[in-house]
């Protein structure tokens, strides 16, 4: 199992939740970081934080549905640090999307900018370079989300079921050119994601187990890193449940489609 330690990594949305603790971890472990995000303050002191664990960072200010952006830092990242050996594909972002009154499509565009496009702005960007080299790995966080359609949690589910079935597929065409993608599928992790979330999110887990969690199927070179595993054998076998009682089991949760409802509701998802 080749080791993490001291190899060159680039994360994005790297200012917060598991991002911010990836490079903690990696930095003690004396990894050379290329942390990109739009928040420079945090990226700051991020960077002071993973120096003092050992580690080297440098901090990259990056809007990830900035095409443009994604290019000029990923290849600007790659040549700092002397050539990369993994890309973490973090950044993203959630927002109830019920079907009410609130229904707007734009929305929908901007959690797919960040959350698919995103992805595939990084993976255009560090390809070539991966292919020259004859290695890389790919490291795109998706979500148990994706597993299965939930009311109220349209776009974000979607956005993240377009990930895994779009890594699905690359990760066989591109395990012939020595390049592997290790998909992360976390559930519910304690970050400033789900602070914001108002409804009992199960199995729950600390960020700093989810990271240990992702930081060791790297190391695998897993092909899905998926946890906590109660919730993943749910939603797995949730995959088999016939549609007409997977309705019946989410539509309690449902957000109401009145128009006198105008709550941001969704169902709880990952
Ligand atoms: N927490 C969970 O339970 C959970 C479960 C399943 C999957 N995930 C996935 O895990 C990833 C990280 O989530 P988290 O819980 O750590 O969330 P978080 O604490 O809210 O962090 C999100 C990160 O994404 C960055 N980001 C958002 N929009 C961006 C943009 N346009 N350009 C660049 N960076 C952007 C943020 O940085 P800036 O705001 O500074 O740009 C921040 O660093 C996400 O893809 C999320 O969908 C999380």
């Amino acid at each position: 199992m080749p080791s993490i330690n001291g190899q060159k990594i680039l994360i994005t949305g790297a200012s917060s939740g598991i991002g911010a603790e990836l490079a903690k971890q990696l930095g003690a472990r004396g990894c050379q970081l290329a942390l990109l995000a739009r928040r420079q303050d945090l990226l700051e002191e991020l960077a002071a934080d993973v120096e003092k664990r050992g580690g080297k960072a440098h901090i990259y200010v990056c809007d990830v549905a900035d095409k443009e952006a994604v290019h000029s830092c990923f290849t600007k990242a790659d040549d700092e640090l002397g050539g990369l050996d993994i890309v973490v594909l973090n950044a993203g972002v959630g927002k109830p999307t019920p079907a009410n009154d609130n229904f707007s499509s734009d929305t929908f565009e901007w959690i797919f900018k960040i959350n698919v496009f995103g992805v595939l702005y990084g993976i255009e960007a560090i390809l070539p370079r991966f292919r020259k080299r004859g290695h890389g790995v790919i490291v795109p966080v998706s979500s148990l989300a994706a597993y299965r359609g939930l009311p109220g949690s349209t776009a974000y589910g979607g956005s993240k079921a377009a990930v895994t079935n779009m890594m699905e597929g690359m990760r066989v065409e591109l395990a012939d050119q020595n390049i592997q993608v290790v998909l992360v599928s976390p559930g519910f992790v304690k970050t400033p994601m789900t602070d914001k979330n108002k409804f009992d999110m199960p199995f729950l887990i600390p960020v700093e187990k989810a990271c240990r969690k992702i930081i060791r199927g790297i190391e695998k070179r897993s092909r899905e890193v998926q946890f906590p595993f109660p919730l993943f054998a749910i939603l797995s076998m949730a995959k088999m449940i016939p549609n007409f009682l997977w309705d019946r089991m989410t539509g309690a949760a449902a957000p109401k489609s009145k128009s006198s409802s105008k709550t941001d509701s969704s169902t709880p998802s990952p």
